[in-house]
Parts: structure tokens; sequence; C-alpha cells
């Protein structure tokens, strides 16, 4: 579905430190994305990479807001365009002279499919939260009381049972998370930790 993007720069390194308010992110995803779903889990893995930048990196507000708007647009053109995935939004972004990082980090979320490599640490956990943060969501789906009394163990197993979730890519996930210092256990939990109460 997703093509190559057959690029490796993105952006203007002029335009460093431009960023769009969430506001006008989410004014953005109302107007691309009618499909409620695929909203959530863009809203889910932005709470996810916002909460990482400032809990694990020490982010200021500015940077902070960086990785929050990678996870807020990463799929924005997912639904429209899908034969185009990725290349839309770059190009959308690249007009509004968004800051280069943001846009290399959407671009480098999916490395099989876009043939990007994750660069930096926003790169390579855009790419490590985006697979598990919707497999996070299918196991809580399922679940009567949903996020609520769930553990990293039963997340582990599900991801050892192939039908389950089975578009959910295992080899994306274990190659993600062997270009991090952080075990698969410590992200499965800090997932379930910042995207329950998103809605
Ligand atoms: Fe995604």
């Amino acid at each position: 579905m997703a093509h190559q993007l057959n690029r490796s720069t993105f952006g203007d390194p002029k335009n460093a430190g431009n960023l769009m308010s969430i506001e006008e992110a989410h004014q953005l995803l109302n107007e691309w994305v009618p499909n409620e779903r695929l909203r959530l889990h863009m809203k889910q893995v932005a709470a996810v990479m916002k909460a990482w930048a400032l809990q694990r990196e020490g982010a200021d507000e500015l940077t902070a807001r960086k990785w929050e708007l990678a996870g807020l647009l990463h799929d924005a053109d997912w639904e429209k365009y899908p034969d185009d995935h990725c290349r839309i939004i770059i190009e959308e972004l690249e007009r509004r002279n968004i800051d280069p990082e943001v846009i290399h980090c959407i671009a480098s979320h999916g490395p099989r499919y876009f043939g990007v490599e994750p660069q930096n640490k926003m790169d390579k956990m855009i790419y490590a939260f985006d697979e598990l943060s919707g497999f996070v969501h299918a196991s809580a789906l399922i679940r009567p009381t949903r996020y609520e009394g769930m553990d990293v163990k039963s997340v582990l197993k599900k991801l050892k049972t192939p039908s389950f979730a089975a578009q959910v890519s295992r080899d994306d996930i274990s190659d993600a998370i062997a270009r991090i210092d952080h075990s698969l256990e410590e992200i499965i939990q800090f997932v379930i930790d910042n995207q329950k109460d998103v809605q």
C-alpha cells in the first residue's frame, strides 16, 4: 500500500523550531481523517510521544511539542490517500514550513515501507510506539475492564499469538526495539500508562 519515498532529506533547515499549534494539528486531523478510530490512534501515539519526551528525555516544552506533533500527524494522510501514505502529509508539512525534524520523524515511522531510516531518538521512538500503541489498544478492547488492571504480561502473551491483531507486524516491533536501549516490557508498560486515558 505505502510506497518508498525515495528521498532522504525532508523540510528546510531554516524552518527549525517552526511548529504548528496542537489545535491546528487537531484541525488538520478533523479535516483529513473522518475515521474516529484512526484519529484516536494518532492521539494515543501523540500522548505517548509527548510523555516520553518530557519524562524520559528531559525535553523542554518546544521539543515535547515536536514529539507530540509527529505522533499526531504521522498517519494523517492514510485514510484519504492510502496509496500515497506519508508522501502527502510530508508535502503538506513542507508547504507549511514545519520543522524538518518533525517531518523526518514522520517519514521514518516505517522504514520497511517508506525507505527512510530512523536517525535521532524521536525517530526511533515513534517507530517503536506506533505498532505497540495499536497493539496495546487492540488488547484493551477485548478486555471487559479495558485498560484497567491491564498488565505487560498479558500483552506479551498476545504478541506471541499470531492470530491476535494479525495485521500488527511482530517483525517491525522487534526491529524497532532492537534500535533502542529499552526493553519491550518497558515500552509496553509506558504505552499502557500514557495512552489509557486518551479519548
Ligand atoms: Fe500509526
